[in-house]
């Protein structure tokens, strides 16, 4: 088969590593990749919004089938400008991606199929908004309901805060139309975790669960990033609690889609969140996680092509996607200064001479290529990955390997996996 997969991140080096090992790949295409998924595939000069050249790539090169990593291009609907022309992709259509795009869609379907969540208002009235603040105690999560590149979830401690916060959202748009309209709910305790289905559009198959870490500094302190780090499996998340996830949030979600008559096609990543309570959804996203699928991938013991191919085929049942009893950690490498401003064009060192060793991975995020000399191209550069049968020895791998490796200005957390 000639693969086209879309995307140039840790996750895109992982899902190019997972694919090249299946003995149905003929070929395959990254856009636009980076330095490392230039060792296993073409990379192909086209961003991942470019969906117009990305179509005609594809129908010129005769892909059998697209895979797409990043949300962007899922919610610019590149399944339907594929499907138009008879290409497979898998990926959900514009409209199931909603579930991601738009965060008061999500909610309302949440509610609609009763699936455990924070309660919600949504609003584009600010006076509107501020007289649900008299429903809910601070404090309050306040939502922008379009993509702001992961910047649009405020938590306000205090009334006064959340009423500025809704300012800034609502009457001067900080996002445009983005934050035309807000998810206003109750902030929920407990500890967050991310869980992974694929879908065929009737069928579904688990995939595993993984914990990030989005702050910058140890201990969950210090701003959102992109992700420091993942573990996969989420090490205090016990069978019962997995099933009993699956059984009140994987389950009528599924039962929810079939009712709306979205047939989904991809990957659903659930945001959860367990409480005094029980599970609560916070977020769907359409996709992968990154950094989650880096420490999910090398778990994985089946043909992940296999699995791609049978959902865009409708075939995902009676398919198990089996996991290594094994433990995953990934820790990232960021260049300096992110998630503010950083500099790029760094050389990096460190990696010809790491030994090839057996569950250790190297997944390149922003590198890239210059006079052939392997250098930084991002905030998040790379990460090393450790797969072993406990979290401390996965642990261990995934640290040792990145202390072989350096750039000027290179910065992890120390406490992945802790
Ligand atoms: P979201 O994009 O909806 O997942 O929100 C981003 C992050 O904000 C989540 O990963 C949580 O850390 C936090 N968050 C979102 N909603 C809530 C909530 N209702 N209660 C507490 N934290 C939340
Ligand atoms: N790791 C968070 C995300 O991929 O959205």
């Amino acid at each position: 088969m000639k693969l086209l997969l879309i995307g140039g991140g840790g996750r895109e080096h992982a899902l190019a590593w997972a694919l090249t090992r299946s003995p149905r790949l003929k070929k395959l295409f990254c856009a636009p990749g980076n330095a490392g998924t230039a060792r296993l595939a073409e990379n192909v000069a086209i961003q991942a919004t470019q969906i117009e050249r990305l179509v005609e790539f594809a129908q010129a090169n005769e892909i059998d089938l697209t895979i797409v990593g990043p949300e962007q291009p899922i919610a610019l609907g590149i399944y339907d400008a594929f499907s138009r022309v008879s290409l497979k992709i898998a990926a959900p259509s514009k409209r199931a991606a909603l579930l991601e795009t738009s965060k008061a869609n999500a909610k309302e379907f949440m509610s609609k199929y009763e699936i455990p969540t924070a309660r919600f208002g949504v609003f584009a009235d600010y006076e509107r908004a501020c007289a649900f603040l008299d429903q809910l105690a601070p404090p309050v999560v306040i939502k922008a309901d379009g993509l702001a590149a992961g910047k649009g979830v405020v938590i306000a401690p205090t009334r006064a805060a959340a009423e500025q916060t809704l300012r800034q959202f609502l009457v001067e748009r900080r996002f445009g139309e983005a934050s035309r309209r807000v998810v206003l709910e109750e902030y929920l305790s407990g500890r967050e975790f991310s869980l992974f289905i694929a879908s065929d559009g009737q069928s579904w198959c688990y995939l595993g669960t993984a914990q990030d870490y989005k702050r910058r500094g140890e201990g969950d302190r210090g701003l959102n990033t992109g992700g420091m780090g993942a573990v996969s499996p989420v090490p205090w998340l016990s069978d019962q609690m997995l099933s009993q996830t699956q059984q009140q949030i994987v389950r009528p979600t599924f039962a929810g889609l079939a009712r709306e008559g979205i047939r989904y096609q991809g990957i659903l990543y659930f945001g959860l969140i367990w409480t005094a309570g029980g599970p609560q959804l916070l977020e769907y996203n359409v996709r992968f996680g990154d950094p989650e699928t880096q420490a999910l991938v090398p778990r994985f013991d089946f043909d992940l092509l296999e699995l791609f191919q049978r959902i865009v085929e409708g075939r995902l049942a009676g398919f198990t996607c089996r996991l290594k009893p094994k433990t995953a950690v990934c820790v990232v490498a960021i260049s300096q200064g992110y998630p503010g401003s950083y500099e790029m064009g760094k050389p990096i060192s460190g990696l010809e001479n790491q030994v090839e060793q057996p569950d250790l991975f190297i997944f390149h995020a922003g590198t890239a290529r210059n006079d052939g000399r392997l250098v930084s191209a991002g905030g998040r550069v790379l990460s090393t990955v450790g797969l072993a049968a406990s979290l401390a020895e996965a642990r261990a791998k995934a640290y040792r390997a990145l202390q072989k490796i350096s750039f000027a200005g290179m910065g992890h957390r120390r406490d992945i996996g802790n």
